[in-house]
């Protein structure tokens, strides 16, 4: 890892970049007012729905509900992670990324460097071995396809690519941190030799490991790169930055088990194939897959093995099926994998089976129902007891409804929507829909949020003294971070409060439409401060003792906050205070 970056950079990345131009690029924009709009990106819609607002450098989907900073857009739109957002942006920008050392710090760029070299080694040496060339025409590769995913060659020998990249202490610490060594009685050696070379690219195409596949039946079939500070098998899809640098946004993306696979189905027309490095899909797979296509489809092989990972599969991808995104499996017949599947049957038929695969309500229910006895009563309870934690993973919408709807037809069983968890979810969901409710609290934040420099207008906060309002410590921080930095866009603002627990709440109250025009802005800020400071009065004043037992001083203070709420109603109702 290369160090945190700074959160002075993030802002003054985001003060440089304009995310007008960042989204037009992508998105074909159309000026609305103060605004742009345009169909969003992140949801299927026929009229405009999307806005972005130059001036808060934000953007907001009414629709869908997807907002954010250009940042934000940029991991959203190309599925990057925040880092590679930032980097990407600040390249655009013409901006370094400085990094902040942590302790455990390294430099890994030399470590891109070397894997990237031993790439090209590797290529070179394809190119001069005619075995190895043999190798892969006669497993039907064309040339063009093994150019396309840098595909080479490891000859013989223990260290063919450590004398080609340099053999002295420094370079060998980078091999070994790289993991391209083992480790033998004897000292270490290339860890990959006689084998056909994979190179596994992160999403910026950068390489960070080697799969290896012998040519003959001599050792272990694949080797793969072994968990290094660079690679992550479990944050790694094989064959994901291709896929992705065909389209930005594909329609649709393949999930295959091998390394052979994903480049026998580009060879095919099927670029958008993608492999796990030989382990069970994970979460933040799954995650990278749905940021990458609405429709995911896992193709495995039908028998038991293939049957578990697409299980696996499933399970890493309930908890991530919001609406518009949809799961699908294919099982390959015994002893096929895509590789041969797509040579067998060819691009047209391939697909047509992609079409008719199993959608994974399907593959959800036989599952189950396939292990319990449907035909009794006792069966059909199981099958509700299994089933529930599942279904109640998969985040409230319709796909949710419709799955405990044919739960219900299953079981014969109407099911109480009550105790689920996603049910539950929902509930509290609109119970706290209050967000909604524009409380005085409420819209003081959501104008600084929109426009921090209102900070500036604030005035004295010195009446809220132990001030207990919910909220208002909240308030008294952001008007003090605004009021130093008054020029900020809401864009930054929102990045540099990324960890603040306030956060989601302030990027919900980002999105609000504020009413009124601009030239009122100020007055409607001042009016919500005005509001809080009522709303405070009446709770101080509420809190008094009953008159009787008022001492002189708490009769002067009573008689103050009253005589201060009636210039406060004065105020909101346009009467100029004194
Ligand atoms: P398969 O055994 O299905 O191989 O392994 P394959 O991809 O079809 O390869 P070919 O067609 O025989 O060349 C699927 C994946 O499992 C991992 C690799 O990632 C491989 O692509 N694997 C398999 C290993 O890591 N090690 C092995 O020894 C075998
Ligand atoms: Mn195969």
């Amino acid at each position: 890892m290369a160090g945190l970056i700074p959160d002075s950079f993030i802002e003054e990345l985001l003060g440089r970049v304009d995310i007008v131009e960042i989204i037009e690029r992508r998105v074909p924009l159309k000026r609305a007012g103060r605004e742009f709009q345009a169909c969003c990106p992140f949801h299927d819609e026929k009229t405009p729905s999307f806005t972005v607002s130059p001036q808060k450098q934000f953007y907001h989907c009414f629709g869908c509900g997807a907002h954010g900073s250009a940042i934000g857009f940029m991991m959203n739109f190309e599925g990057l992670e925040f880092v590679d957002a930032v980097e990407d942006l600040a390249h655009q920008a013409g901006l370094e990324v400085p990094r902040e050392a942590r302790r455990t710090a390294r430099p890994s760029a030399d470590l891109y460097d070397l894997l990237e070299a031993a790439a090209v080694f590797y290529q070179d040496q394809l190119k001069s071995s005619e075995e190895a060339i043999d190798y892969l025409k006669q497993r039907g590769l064309s040339g063009e396809v093994a150019k396309q995913f840098g595909i080479g060659f490891a000859p013989s020998g223990w260290d063919k690519l450590s004398v080609h990249l340099g053999t002295d202490d420094q370079r060998m610490s980078q091999l070994r941190r790289a993991g391209m060594l083992s480790q033998g009685k004897s000292g270490e050696y290339d860890k990959f030799r006689h084998r056909i070379m994979f190179p596994i690219h992160d999403r910026r195409g950068r390489v960070i490991g080697f799969g290896g596949r012998a040519l003959d039946d001599d050792g272990p079939k694949y080797l793969n790169s072994p968990e290094t500070e660079l690679f992550h098998k479990g944050r790694e899809l094989y064959g994901l930055y291709l896929a992705r640098k065909s389209q930005a946004k594909l329609d649709r993306i393949l999930v295959v088990e091998g390394y052979m696979d994903v480049v026998a189905l580009a060879q095919f027309g099927f670029g958008n194939s993608v492999a796990t490095l030989g382990t069970a899909t994970t979460g933040d797979q799954a995650e990278l897959l749905f940021r990458a296509a609405d429709e995911v489809v896992f193709c495995f092989d039908g028998d038991r093995a293939g049957r578990k990972a697409a299980w696996r599969a499933l399970q890493a991808t309930l908890p991530r099926l919001r609406e518009g995104r949809q799961a699908r499996f294919l099982f390959l017949p015994e002893g096929e994998d895509p590789d041969s599947m797509v040579r067998q049957l060819g691009a047209e038929a391939f697909s047509s089976q992609l079409d008719e695969s199993q959608p994974l309500s399907d593959f959800f229910f036989d599952h189950f129902t396939a292990e319990v006895d449907m035909s009794s009563l006792d069966g059909r309870a199981k099958l509700v007891e299994l089933t529930r934690p599942l279904i109640d993973q998969i985040p409230p919408g319709v796909f949710h409804d419709m799955m405990l709807e044919r739960l219900e037809t299953l079981a014969q069983h109407r099911i109480s929507r009550l105790v689920s968890r996603a049910g539950k979810a929902r509930q509290a969901s609109t119970a706290v829909r209050p967000v909604q409710q524009r409380t005085p609290m409420r819209m003081a934040l959501a104008h600084l949020v929109q426009n921090p420099s209102l900070a500036l207008s604030t005035g004295n906060l010195e009446v809220f003294e132990d001030c207990d309002v919910a909220g208002f410590e909240i308030f008294r921080e952001l008007v003090d971070f605004c009021s130093r930095s008054p020029n900020m866009t809401t864009a930054q603002l929102l990045e540099l409060w990324h960890d603040h627990s306030a956060q989601a709440h302030l990027n919900t109250l980002a999105t609000w439409s504020l009413p009124g025009e601009e030239s009122r802005l100020e007055q409607e800020y001042r009016d919500a401060v005005i509001g809080l400071e009522l709303q405070w009065t009446d709770a101080q004043i509420k809190r008094m003792p009953k008159i009787v037992d008022l001492t002189a001083d708490e009769r002067k203070k009573l008689l103050s906050l009253q005589q201060r709420r009636q210039e406060l109603i004065g105020s909101l109702q346009g009467e100029a205070p004194d």
